[in-house]
């Protein structure tokens, strides 16, 4: 049962790697066996990262579609192939929809929704040509709900269309060895939480509305990652996994 679980022999590639859940997640997925390589848009902390967990780095920007075809290219060069793809790279923005511009909406549109296409995409491709891989997306409990108390609709937005596209993805592919999924985090302790964490009345209303009364840790998240990319979950696909801490329950 256990060996289910095992990734030996696999080449994953983690977008958004150099930290937070991105980070727990090549760090469990080393832990299965996996070979990794951090994909990020921050080249001093990726690299930083990849040499402490003996991974491969390679520089991309999820938004710019040349450079990820570029990113997956370079990786399927040094490793031969790619098998687990874990699109998790994403950013927030926190203004009331009334105020926000056509930049704001689209800087956050760009990054959590065209970045995961773009990275499905050449992902995709290398693996429909091989006839299998999986593909695991960051999705969000805010593809399910809308948070309180912070505005945030365009990364609401984007998240539901990530958990949508995934299942869009996985019925185009199934037939042909590529499994999609997607994660769906509560709210997780990293960079991305640190201002609402330390906002009194968003912290007091994140823990109140989530029944295990607090926030997730990264390594909370990485194994429903190894699950997602391992034989043990060989008949799911667009399949959205929720780790929310109960969140959605309410
Ligand atoms: N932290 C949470 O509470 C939470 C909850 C649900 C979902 N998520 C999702 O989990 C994922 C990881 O979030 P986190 O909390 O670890 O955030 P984080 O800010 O700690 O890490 C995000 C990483 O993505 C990278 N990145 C940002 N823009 C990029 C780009 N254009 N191209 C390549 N890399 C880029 C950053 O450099 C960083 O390393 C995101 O998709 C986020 O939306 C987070």
């Amino acid at each position: 049962m256990p060996d289910l679980f095992r990734l030996d022999g696999k080449t994953a590639l983690v977008t958004g790697g150099a930290r937070g859940i991105g980070e727990a997640i090549v760090t469990a997925l080393l832990d299965a066996g996996a070979r990794v390589f951090i994909g990020d848009i921050d080249p001093v902390a990726g690299a930083a990262t990849a040499q402490r967990l003996g991974t491969g780095f390679v520089a991309m920007d999820v938004t710019d579609s040349a450079s990820v075809d570029a990113a997956v290219a370079q990786v399927v060069a040094e490793a031969g192939a790619l098998d687990i793809a874990v699109n998790n790279a994403g950013i927030v923005a926190n203004k009331p929809s009334e105020e926000l511009s056509d930049a704001d909406w689209r800087s956050v549109l760009s990054v959590n929704l065209d970045g995961v296409f773009y990275c499905c995409r050449a992902e995709g491709r290398h693996m429909l040509e091989r006839g299998s891989g999986c593909i695991i997306n960051t999705g969000s409990m805010s593809g399910h709900i809308a948070n309180h108390p912070q505005p945030q609709s365009a990364y609401n937005a984007a998240k539901a269309g990530v958990i949508h596209l995934t299942k869009s993805l996985a019925g185009e592919w199934a037939d042909r060895g590529v499994r999609v999924n997607s994660i769906s985090p509560g709210y997780v302790g990293t960079e991305l939480t640190k201002r609402g964490m330390s906002n009194e009345t968003w912290r007091t209303a994140w823990l109140d509305s989530t029944p295990m009364g607090r926030v997730g840790e990264p390594h909370e998240i990485a194994p429903a990652v190894v699950f997602l990319a391992s034989a043990a979950s060989s008949f799911c696909t667009g399949t959205d996994l929720v780790v929310d801490g109960g969140y959605t329950v309410w």
